[in-house]
């Protein structure tokens, strides 16, 4: 299993608060059979904004404290960006990054108040720098929970999805769990990560998930670790996706 999404790297953003608690989440990582993590800090403008460089270094002293424990999950570093219209300018002068230096960006937005058409016009942007964006957790946007075609847009402008293992357990309540399950149905489903932060309720933890996943789609099951790999790798993915059908609402004034 590969964890593609994890704030595993200490003190850098709300994740892991210090290395023992790096330490501990990848012991946990481990024993759920995870072989593979993300590092993804956030880079957040005003907030989070550990530039790829040092988030780099950082992940390096981690990987050695993990060699000395015996630990053997590999990591490897991306980031999770925020999006907002100074994202081009950040990835242009190197302040950001993508997944392993690959041609694969992890994009996130606001789960309350984002306005669909914005995010759009930046996930445009980042098409034009020749870069694929993977939107995480499709399943925990406010717009998305209400009509989950709204995807729609999202899929004909190139993104892939990743949903957060723990919407997919209900961690994030029925609705989220709904919205989930509906995109892991409709095949919206490319990438699993745990979105960690902890070694408590939000620790990198798959397993379960996935066997959800397998049960709800099993296509999107195969083809997760697969797209995964590639991602690493820097291989082309030709994944096509269904439209999801808008929801006859039968009172439509209520
Ligand atoms: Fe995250």
């Amino acid at each position: 299993m590969i964890d593609t999404h994890c704030h595993i790297i200490p003190g850098i953003d709300d994740g892991a608060k210090d290395i023992e608690t790096s330490i501990k989440m990848l012991k946990i990582a481990e024993k759920d059979g995870i072989k593979t993590i993300i590092a993804t800090p956030h880079y957040y403008r005003n907030k989070y904004e550990c530039n790829i460089e040092d988030a780099k270094n950082h992940l390096d002293e981690l990987k050695e404290l993990a060699r000395n424990e015996g630990i053997s999950v590999k990591i490897v570093q991306g980031q999770e960006i925020f999006l907002d219209k100074y994202t081009v300018d950040l990835y242009k002068n190197g302040t950001i990054g993508t997944i392993n230096n690959s041609k694969y960006i992890l994009v996130e937005t606001s789960f309350v108040g984002s306005k669909p058409k914005d995010v759009l016009e930046n996930i445009y942007e980042i098409k034009l720098l020749g870069l694929t964006p993977i939107l995480a957790h499709p399943e925990r946007y406010g717009f998305i929970i209400q009509d989950n075609s709204s995807i729609n847009e999202f899929i004909k402008e190139g993104c892939l999805f990743q949903i957060t293992s723990s919407s997919i357990t209900g961690i994030f309540g029925k609705d989220v769990k709904k919205t989930s399950e509906n995109l892991i149905k409709s095949g919206i489903c490319n990438f699993i990560g745990s979105d960690a932060h902890t070694t408590g309720r939000r620790s990198p933890r798959m397993k379960e998930a996935l066997e959800e996943v397998r049960k709800l789609n099993e296509n999107a099951y195969e083809s997760i670790e697969k797209n995964s790999e590639a991602v690493i790798s820097n291989k082309e993915l030709d994944i096509k996706m269904e439209l999801v059908k808008k929801k006859r609402r039968f009172f439509p004034f209520l």
